[in-house]
């Protein structure tokens, strides 16, 4: 692989992003919940989990799970997914508890994920994001991501916003 690895623990001023653990099935569970279809099966949560950890060893890249550093408590995930394009040119994405939103966390979460893709030797992300999505835009402007273009799918129009990495 022409990339290095991205580094699986990251240090912000209020946040650590470190690698998912089998106790995040609870942690998981209720993150997925509140998109508002359900509760996955316990089951379900130890498949993502055990899909997370393994992603590394195959694309060098990673989504985390984020702690805030103060209390210690799990408020979602923050990382790099092939998702919809490569892992040449992945994408970010981030999913924080509602309880979470509007402090900054996703910003501050994204902006390290930034760097440490950096050091992987990437030349530029990208990010899909629902055309309702505002907090996701706002995020993704604060961090330097700009519009490219728009696709369509079976759940309607997806914005795809990219970032060139010095
Ligand atoms: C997207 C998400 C991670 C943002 O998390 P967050 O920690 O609240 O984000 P931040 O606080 O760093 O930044 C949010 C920005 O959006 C702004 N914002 C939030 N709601 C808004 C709204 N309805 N209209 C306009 N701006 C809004 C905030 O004011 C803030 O901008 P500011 O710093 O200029 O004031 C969170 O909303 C989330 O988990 N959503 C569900 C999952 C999701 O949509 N993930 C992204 C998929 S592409």
């Amino acid at each position: 692989m022409p990339y290095q690895p991205m580094p699986l623990r990251l240090e912000t001023a209020r946040l650590t992003l470190r690698p998912w653990a089998e106790s995040d099935v609870d942690n998981h569970r209720a993150l997925a919940a509140e998109r508002g279809a359900g509760t996955p099966s316990i089951e379900r949560s130890r498949q993502v989990i055990a899909t997370q950890l393994a992603a590394p060893a195959l694309t060098g890249i990673a989504l985390l799970a984020v702690n805030r550093r103060e209390r210690g408590d799990f408020i979602g995930y923050c990382g790099l997914i092939v998702g919809h394009s490569s892992v040449d040119e992945p994408e970010i994405a981030y999913e924080l508890f509602r309880s979470a939103h509007g402090s900054g966390y996703a910003t501050e979460a994204a902006s390290a994920v930034l760097d440490a893709a950096i050091t992987t030797g990437r030349k530029r992300l990208w990010a899909t994001v629902r055309s309702w999505n505002t907090p996701s835009f706002r995020v993704l402007e604060k961090v330097g991501f700009e519009r490219d273009h728009v696709s369509t799918d079976d759940r309607g129009e997806l914005v795809w916003l990219t970032r060139s990495l010095p």
